[in-house]
């Protein structure tokens, strides 16, 4: 087999890279090693910002999006049993999120894919990348039925998430990785009930924090901080909603309603990078390369800008030959991965309760929480940040 962009991995990173190379007249093969069905059925993210937004509609896969998509102007953050609202629109010159769930971004692609004829191999085992660093790489594998097959490509995309084979292909001494592990995880749900907010709530309580997000009128996420190691059968439903109630209370009478949980999971909370994102022919994108924790809404998005970058930068060479953009992806990219980075862990610190700090640090995030809802300079702050920031173009 013979492509010209090898994909590792069909997550938003892989299936959005395939789409923007079809567009700049890039031919690629994706390789995933789950079934269609179960990538399109995974509870991840559901926060696109502005630019992630902008992108799928530019693209010509957002019809379903602004269709059933939520878009929100503002999020609340709730402390001391009251809520403050963040005005994005307004501080932000117009710009928004949308709450359109990772699934359904995943299954708009995978649609979008197979009509335009491009291949994902599914159910594929035992990737290797080899030769990527000469000018002829390759991509080895067992298709679904077991049979080794190789692809030959000019570049590989290594877009197979954290726990992927692409990373650690790259020899340990030419990539340094930069990491911190929070002591807490989110416990997550999904439940039958009506919304109970038209915003989003991030909210910070003694108890931990809650978030109370959304998927449809019917259906809503919420999360709740706990011990990373819990195992969901410490959460039994009597708990959370307990847990949510206590930790969401406050004197202007706001109420959670209450509804059938059908899914439970434990997220785990870290922060990682690698540099660089490229070697030789070898371009990491996603969460193959970075990690953020969830408080600032950015995993997905930031896979999004990746492969923005990176489909521009292939284009180029196939377009002009020339490999300028390309030399500098990994330059470009970490340039947002690292704002992504510092906002993701500020809103975590500020809104987690951590196990070893003393009162003089509650103080202090106390202090954070008013400053960034009293003032406009901060709230500005937060809100440029949480909306995505307008993409450099390089
Ligand atoms: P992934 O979505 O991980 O996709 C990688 C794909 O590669 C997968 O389909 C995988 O099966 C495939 N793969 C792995 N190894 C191989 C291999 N060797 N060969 C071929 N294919 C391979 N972000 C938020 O903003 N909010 C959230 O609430 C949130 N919740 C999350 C919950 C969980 C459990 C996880 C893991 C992540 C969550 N994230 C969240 C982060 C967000 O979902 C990710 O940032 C986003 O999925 C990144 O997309 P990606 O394509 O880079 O990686
Ligand atoms: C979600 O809806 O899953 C969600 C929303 C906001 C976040 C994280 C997750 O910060």
């Amino acid at each position: 087999m013979k492509t010209q962009v090898g994909i590792v991995g069909a997550g938003p990173a892989g299936l959005l890279l395939a789409h923007l190379l079809r567009l700049r007249g890039v031919e690629s093969v994706a390789l995933e090693t789950r079934s269609r069905e179960e990538i399109e059925a995974t509870i991840r993210a559901g926060v696109l910002e502005q630019g992630t937004v902008d992108l799928l509609n530019e693209s010509g896969v957002g019809e379903r999006m602004r269709r059933e998509g939520m878009p929100h102007e503002g999020v609340i953050l709730r402390f001391g049993g009251q809520s403050h609202r963040i005005h994005l629109a307004e501080l932000t010159g117009g710009r928004s999120i949308m709450v359109y769930a990772q699934h359904e971004v995943i299954r708009d692609l995978v649609k979008a894919r197979i009509e335009a004829g491009g291949e994902i191999l599914f159910g594929v085992k035992d990737v290797s990348l080899l030769d990527f660093d000469t000018a002829h790489p390759k991509i080895r594998f067992h298709d679904a039925a077991g049979a080794t097959r190789e692809l030959a490509c000019d570049y590989i995309a290594g877009c197979d998430g954290f726990h992927g084979v692409s990373r650690p292909s790259i020899p340990s001494r030419l990539r340094r990785e930069f990491t911190r592990v929070y002591p807490f995880g989110w416990f997550g749900i999904l439940v039958e009930a009506p919304p109970a907010t038209e915003e989003l709530i991030y909210a910070y309580h003694e108890r931990g924090f809650a978030l109370v997000s959304t998927r449809s009128p019917q259906i809503q996420r919420l999360y709740l901080q706990c011990n990373p190691s819990d195992e969901t059968s410490a959460w039994p439903d009597a708990r959370v909603w307990e847990e949510l109630h206590a930790r969401l209370a406050g004197q202007d009478g706001f109420r959670l309603s209450e509804g059938r949980i059908f899914q439970k999971g434990v997220i785990a909370m870290r922060s990682f990078v690698v540099e660089p994102m490229q070697h030789g022919r070898l371009f990491l994108a996603g969460d193959a390369a970075h990690i953020v924790p969830p408080t600032g809404a950015k995993g997905l998005n930031l896979a999004a800008a990746d492969v923005r970058v990176l489909a521009a930068a292939l284009g180029k060479v196939y377009a002009s030959g020339h490999g300028d953009l390309l030399g500098r992806y990994s330059e470009t990219a970490l340039h947002r991965v690292w704002r992504a980075e510092h906002f993701s862990w500020w809103m975590t610190s500020m809104l987690h309760r951590f196990h070893d700090e003393t009162p003089f640090y509650h103080r202090l995030q106390r202090s954070q929480l008013e400053y960034v809802t009293r003032s406009r300079a901060a709230a500005t702050m937060l809100a440029e940040n949480y909306v995505g920031l307008p993409f450099e173009d390089n």
